[in-house]
């Protein structure tokens, strides 16, 4: 796109989807399943092992039709074929956005500046399943010849979420003798309570960040290392207890570890896209390298149905049109992430760094102010939790919030028979809640139950709340990888279409500045130049608490 791309709010196809907008009040879900007895037929998508079902969205044919005429307008495939070429779309770093390369096949070819990456991926895959087999087995022993059992990730962002969440989303295929702590907060306490119960001599810290220069993890990483020290007393344990997954062999080496103990990945791999790189050894040494290697299949599932998948029956372009419905055409702030499963429990933070981190732009590619709403607040939690929390607001508050509801249809093996046929309970909320949300029931639905009458506003659901159902057999490695990959694929859609860089993330960096700058204030009370009023005194305040 060039300067001259017309504003994507003056564009015919978007004036199109305003006016139907304002002819569509009024419409009801409860009429647009009565008039299509085949609508939820229709409106279902399988993706690899996805059932997704988007019939419950407020919107009818020719909403989908004038969402994917702006789709076209927009170039989203024009530009999704430029993402898996290997071309320089994040033009505000200049580099490629390739996460699609870490599950290629061994034998594709996909070039970054004129070098094919597939092999490099490959080698490193390799390595990192050879080094997890060694901790598996025991083989890889450490300072004092003791087996490791604890192996203690130290990232932060997309150096975190990922591991973290897959692996509680894999517990059932975690190996659980192994014990797996993953530290991300600046916070002492985090580090603290991670290792306090372990033993140094079993415990190896993996080091993970992209540009090996974060100020939290390197803070912990060497917080991690004192405390190995202290107890082994010897520098050379750190060879056996730390290695490290970034991008930057120098300051790996800097900080002292060796750069055999490195895994590395590229500056064409986003942090928040980075699980599935070397970031993902954690979670590789958890659940064996096979079951790694399914889980990038998983992703590659996914990848393939959005590169070949017709635009009408393309998952993740009818996601991210659907999330623009909402969020451009009925000032929609928000959107819900809510499993039906504990083991996705940390699913939507993992989401909110993805979509929030991607898509939370305010200017345009070209750098002009956009004129149109970007990417939604993403929250939620586990979905029967939720329920009995914050469920309320979406079914009767003030607020549109398009929720996405998650499930499975078998529980794993190990629960046995008694937990097991819980499942089936979980599963009916699931259920229950997209019909409530989508149905409501109406103030003669109400009154026919005998309410009395100063109660029956009370008592009404208005409904019309949409959701996607996305289904499947089972939690299994391949299915996680498939679920993330509907993601990051669903927030480049929205990208494409807004026109902004989704791949940068220079909103973090002021932060960052101003942390190290005011840092010298609360431990030494240094002047710092130029602090606003209100800092100025908090910090004062603060070094009082402290009795500084
Ligand atoms: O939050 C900013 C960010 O750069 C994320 O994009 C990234 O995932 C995280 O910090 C951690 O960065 P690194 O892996 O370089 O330590």
């Amino acid at each position: 796109m060039t300067d001259s791309t017309p504003l994507l709010a003056r564009r015919p196809q978007w004036t199109a989807l305003e006016d139907h907008r304002a002819k569509f009040n009024g419409t009801h879900l409860r009429d647009l399943f009565a008039a299509d007895p085949s609508r939820a037929e229709r409106y279902t998508v399988q993706v690899g092992d996805l059932h997704i079902d988007y019939s419950k969205h407020v919107v009818t044919d020719e909403t989908l039709a004038l969402l994917q005429e702006l789709a076209a307008a927009t170039d989203v495939f024009g530009q999704r074929d430029a993402m898996f070429r290997g071309e320089k779309i994040n033009t505000t770093e200049g580099r490629a956005v390739l996460h699609t390369a870490l599950r290629a096949p061994a034998d594709a070819v996909i070039e970054v500046d004129g070098e094919n990456v597939v092999p490099k991926v490959h080698a490193v895959l390799d390595k990192m399943a050879a080094f997890s087999q060694k901790i598996r087995t025991g083989e890889w022993t450490g300072h004092t010849g003791k087996r490791v059992r604890n192996i203690v990730n130290v990232g932060i962002g997309g150096s975190d979420l990922g591991p973290a969440m897959a692996y509680d989303a894999l517990r059932p295929y975690t190996a659980r003798d192994l014990t797996f702590r993953f530290v991300s907060n600046v916070d002492g306490a985090d580090l603290h309570e991670a290792v306090r119960d372990l033993d140094p001599a079993e415990t190896l810290f993996i080091i993970a960040s992209k540009t090996f220069t974060t100020i939290e993890t390197i803070t912990n990483a060497k917080a991690a290392r004192s405390w190995l020290l202290a107890s082994l007393g010897d520098e050379a344990a750190v060879a056996k207890h730390f290695v490290a997954l970034s991008t930057n062999a120098e300051k790996v080496a800097e900080f002292g570890i060796d750069t055999a103990n490195m895994f590395e990945f590229w500056d064409w791999v986003g942090g928040r896209y980075s699980f599935d790189s070397a970031i993902g050894l954690s979670l590789m040494i958890a659940i064996g390298p096979d079951a790694f290697r399914e889980l990038l299949d998983g992703f590659r599932v996914v990848d393939e149905h959005f590169r070949t998948a017709p635009a009408e029956a393309n998952a993740p372009l009818l996601m991210g049109l659907l999330g623009i419905w909402y969020g451009n055409f009925h000032d929609a702030q928000a959107h819900a992430v809510l499993p039906y499963s504990h083991y996705l429990s940390k699913f939507t933070a993992y989401l909110q760094q993805l979509d929030m981190e991607s898509n939370g732009k305010s200017v345009d590619r070209e750098g002009r102010p956009v004129q149109w709403q970007t990417g939604p607040v993403v929250w939620g939690t586990p979905g029967t939790n939720g329920q009995h929390a914050y469920y309320q607001l979406i079914h009767q508050g003030t607020k549109l919030i398009p929720a996405d509801l998650i499930g499975f249809a078998k529980p794993v093996d190990e629960l046995g028979p008694e937990l097991a046929a819980q499942h089936d309970l979980l599963m009916a909320n699931l259920f229950a809640q997209g019909q409530a949300l989508a149905f409501g029931k109406t103030p003669d639905e109400v009154r026919a139950e005998g309410v009395a009458e100063e109660l029956v506003p009370h008592k009404t659901f208005k409904g019309n709340h949409p959701t996607t159902t996305v289904l499947a057999r089972e939690l299994t490695p391949s299915v996680l990888g498939q679920l993330i990959a509907l993601y990051e694929q669903k927030v480049f859609v929205q990208g494409a279409v807004w026109n902004i860089d989704s791949f940068d993330q220079w909103g973090v960096e002021l932060g960052k500045v101003l942390a190290k700058r005011v840092e010298p204030a609360l431990a030494e009370g240094a002047e710092v130049p130029g602090l606003d009023a209100s800092t100025r005194s908090l910090v004062a305040t603060y070094r009082a608490l402290r009795g500084r």
